[in-house]
């Protein structure tokens, strides 16, 4: 097929991670970890350094004046007799409250002063093999953007890094932590991709070919197929965009899945506003509004890679929100997959449009859980600012998820749904609106709207992520600028939990 022809402008560069006993024979540095304790700065004892090397590598580290603060960087000259050049000292922090996260962070900033080095070998790993391993592969990530390629060369990222460990009982564990870092990378790499390139039809063979390369069933409905099958709400959205919109569908389903999880994700390759337009300033960032399928797509290829025995399906409705002469009006009424209506008051809450119709499909399957993700409503960042996301849905499964959230170092909470807007969902045309004019509780809003469209009895949660699928501010421990990987470490947590469930 005509597919085969699309693939990212620019993939991002990551540096390759090894598990090794020691140190390779020459290195351009050792990156060791260092905490401030009671009595000031510790160098934990490590087969990288001996006895010698580490009193000389503390005294050095103590006079340019280390204290082992949290994302603290020094960089040393290397004792006599070390296979390195440098020493990079990376502040933990207090050893009292050590935390998975410290771990993950400090070694992301690590890894983002590592760049132009060729090898690096490191001791992080003693506190946290996998939150190590994530931080570093995280934190060295760049997207060198779509360049011409003198300038492309300019920004090597770290080489190799080692990582020591022991190859006979770590190996699972890093290989699991180099998988669902990498699935974030992904997730960042789609989401980093402009509009000119990252588009409905391309979006779609890029997600195929990369399914079906991990083993997953893969199904592409065009405009044509989803005009036969009544996808009303992906169809409006889409249709003032000369780039149709598309439907993907991928399934993972290994033969000793017990149970089965339905993720969704918002797919819209550029917000516009469409009629009710957006205002011009930052609207260049309106290429992460498909952040949700992306983090869904490199969920289910990580679960396929790592054989993880749920079932899972990921349906990403995809489509362009353009204002042309096709485009749909305020007033106008549409009807979405499965018979519900919803009159349009604002063009640009487009994203629980497309939604509505994806999660009808997705429920369909009967799933023992559907969770949705989507950079929904700028409320989301109003209520709970940019780096934590929203979660709204059944009790127990939003707590759930809310919670795993922050153990991986991906903050959400548990907002509710306000009776007081069911009110404020009636239409006078149809059978429900999709905004309702209001400053109050947007979040919430778009959340209740949704539910509509999930069955009776069905556990399903919803993740707003507007702001953390996408960093605007400054680079903080493994988070760059832009796109984020968020939720995807989250949802891989999800699934590796409900993959113990009978
Ligand atoms: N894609 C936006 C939400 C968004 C805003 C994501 C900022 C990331 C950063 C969404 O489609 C949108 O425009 N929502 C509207 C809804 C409103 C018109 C009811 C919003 O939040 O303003
Ligand atoms: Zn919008
Ligand atoms: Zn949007």
């Amino acid at each position: 097929m005509a597919d085969a022809t699309f693939a990212l402008p620019a993939r991002s560069t990551t540096p390759q991670l090894t598990l090794a006993k020691k140190a390779p024979k020459s290195t351009d540095a050792f990156l060791v970890p260092v905490l401030s304790g009671d009595d000031g700065l510790e160098l934990p004892a490590s087969t990288l350094l001996d006895d010698a090397a580490l009193r000389t590598v503390l005294r050095s580290l103590t006079a340019v004046g280390a204290t082992g603060r949290a994302g603290e960087i020094t960089r040393v000259p290397a004792p006599k007799g070390v296979s390195a050049d440098s020493v990079i000292a990376v502040g933990l922090g207090d050893p009292e409250d050590l935390n998975d996260e410290d771990v993950r962070r400090a070694a992301g900033t690590a890894a983002r002063s590592l760049k132009g080095l060729g090898t690096v070998a490191t001791t992080v790993g003693i506190f946290g093999l996998a939150p190590a391993v994530e931080g570093l592969i995280l934190g060295a990530y760049q997207y060198p953007g779509v360049r011409s390629e003198k300038e492309k060369a300019s920004s090597a990222p770290v080489g190799t890094i080692v990582v020591l460990g022991d190859p006979k009982k770590d190996t699972a564990e890093f290989d699991t932590a180099v998988t669902t870092a990498e699935a974030a990378v992904f997730a960042r790499d789609l989401v980093n991709t402009p509009s000119s390139h990252l588009y409905p039809e391309s979006y779609a063979a890029i997600l195929s070919a990369a399914a079906s390369e991990a083993g997953l069933e893969v199904e592409v409905l065009d405009e044509k197929a989803l005009k036969k099958q009544g996808f009303g709400g992906i169809l409006a959205v889409g249709q003032g965009s000369a780039r149709g919109p598309r439907l993907v569908r991928l399934t993972w389903s290994p033969k000793k899945a017990k149970k089965s999880v339905a993720l969704v994700g918002k797919g819209i390759t550029f917000d516009t506003g469409g009629i009710s337009l957006k205002p011009g300033a930052k609207m260049e960032n309106m290429i992460s509004d498909m952040g949700g399928s992306a983090a869904v797509a490199a969920t289910i290829i990580a679960a396929a890679k790592l054989g993880l025995p749920v079932k899972i399906t990921a349906t990403l409705p995809l489509a362009e929100n353009m204002p042309d002469g096709e485009a749909q009006r305020p007033g106008d009424v549409i009807t979405h997959y499965g018979g519900i209506t919803s009159e349009i008051i604002n063009t640009d809450a487009e994203g629980r449009l497309v939604l509505a119709d994806a999660i009808v499909r997705a429920s369909e399957d009967k799933p023992d859980y559907l969770v949705e993700t989507a950079t929904l409503t700028g409320a989301q960042l109003f209520a709970l600012g940019a780096r934590t996301s929203g979660v709204m849905g059944s009790d127990a499964l939003r707590d759930r998820i809310a919670a795993l959230g922050r153990t991986v170092g991906e903050p959400a909470w548990a907002m509710p749904m306000l009776e007081e807007q069911e009110e404020e969902l009636k239409s006078p045309a149809a059978d429900i609106r999709n905004s309702h004019n209001s400053t109050l509780g947007g979040m919430e809003f778009a959340a209740l709207y949704l539910s509509k469209f999930v069955p009776e009895g069905l556990e399903w949660a919803h993740l707003d992520i507007a702001g953390p699928s996408f960093n605007n501010g400054s680079a903080y421990g493994y988070t760059g600028k832009r796109a984020t990987g968020v939720p995807v470490r989250t949802f891989l947590a999800l699934l590796q939990e409900v993959a113990q469930e009978r």
